[in-house]
């Protein structure tokens, strides 16, 4: 499998989101960037190698058609917006990610520092986001999140894309969420309501027996399964951020990797407009998204070498070696990808 970018990496103590748009003209300076980025990386980690920097870049649906020429990933499409009856899940701008993070933020701003220094005018910031690690890796909401992340072997199941798309095998699939919190109403609650509206307890981070866990709590909402019952993960890596101008506003950073975003729709899904007797997920009415946009991970191998420009002689020949039909790709989880990703030809032939 190609190798690919950092996703796997463990949750650290700092992170800096960044989404971003491409100006008109500014793809060039994108492409130029991407093959780079590696070695950006490890020119800052290098110097402290114990504090877990990594990069991970992702490309949205629209700016794919703008960067390269040839097949798309499978699964990348706009986010699509959820509104349910009572919350909404709003899908907002954004052409690249860029997900930084160590166990620092001094070298999160460094490295971020500098691939925003490479792409100067050629973007503009439409999200920035400092998150930092909570006490014993809680939300402000107080709980604590990421317990049931896969880990090993799952993890990289959960995450990589394989067999059914292999152009873009190593890669993986990214949603960002920002969430605010409503934390004076989160705090008029007793922890006994917060807990059936997250589903498990606040102090000692326990699962709530499936008796007493309501139907609309966020864990049972979130508890998605394939067709044959088994159940479908994704890897969260969600950071709690806030500030204290204007009023101040905090919240939660979601941000959900996956082998097919499916999985991550499906909980979103669930969560905006609810299932069975859960009219939505009781999380909402204490948190609200203000942003949703779905992004590509490419394999760090797709970044070394990415494929042509469109438009470009380069361009122009991929199309031609590859104006043979080709038979459609194996399918390692059909069902789950029937109902989402509609694979064709996805092949992508040598430039
Ligand atoms: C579980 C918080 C948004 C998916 C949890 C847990 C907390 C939490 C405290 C329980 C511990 C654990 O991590 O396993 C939050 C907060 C959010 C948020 C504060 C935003 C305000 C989301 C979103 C999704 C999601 C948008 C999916 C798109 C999940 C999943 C679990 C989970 C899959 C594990 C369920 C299980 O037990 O199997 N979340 N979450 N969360 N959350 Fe969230």
């Amino acid at each position: 499998m190609p190798q690919p970018q950092p996703v796997l990496a463990d949750l650290t103590g700092a992170a800096v989101f960044l989404v971003l748009t491409v100006e008109e003209g500014g793809e060039r300076a994108v492409r130029d960037l991407l093959p780079d980025l590696g070695g950006l990386a490890r020119s800052v980690s290098t110097r402290a190698p114990h504090d877990g920097l990594s990069l991970v870049v992702g490309i949205g649906s629209d700016a794919w058609d703008r960067l390269f020429a040839g097949p798309r990933p499978a699964g990348l499409h706009p986010f699509e917006e959820l509104a349910g009856p009572r919350h909404l899940a709003p899908a907002t701008p954004g052409d690249l990610l860029l997900h930084v993070r160590a166990e620092r933020m001094d070298l999160c701003f460094e490295l971020a520092t500098r691939v925003t220094g490479r792409l100067g005018a050629a973007v503009s910031v439409v999200d920035e986001t400092h998150g930092f690690r909570y006490f014993d890796c809680r939300d402000l909401i107080g709980f604590v999140d990421g317990t049931e992340n896969p880990v090993g072997r799952d993890a990289a199941d959960a995450v990589l894309i394989g067999d059914e798309d292999p152009a873009f095998a190593g890669g993986s699939y990214v949603v960002v969420q920002k969430y605010l919190h409503d934390m004076d109403g989160w705090n008029a609650l007793s922890t006994e309501r917060q807990e059936l509206i997250i589903g498990r307890t606040k102090l000692d981070n326990v699962e709530l027996d499936d008796a007493v866990k309501p139907a609309d709590s966020h864990v049972a909402l979130n508890t998605v399964t394939g067709p044959d019952g088994e159940g479908l993960d994704i890897r969260r890596l969600n950071m709690p951020f806030g500030s204290f101008t204007e009023g101040g506003e905090c919240g939660t950073y979601f941000i959900g990797y996956a082998r097919d975003p499916w999985v991550t729709e499906e909980m979103l899904r669930n969560m905006f407009l609810g299932r069975g007797p859960a009219a939505h997920d009781r999380l909402l009415d204490f948190s609200t998204p203000v942003t949703g946009t779905l992004f590509h991970v490419p394999s760090a191998d797709f970044l070394s070498g990415p494929p042509p420009a469109p438009g470009t002689a380069a361009a122009r020949a991929q199309a031609d070696a590859t104006s043979a039909p080709q038979p459609p790709a194996p399918s390692a989880n059909p069902a789950v990808r029937d109902g989402s990703l509609r694979i064709g030809s996805l092949k992508r032939s040598p430039s």
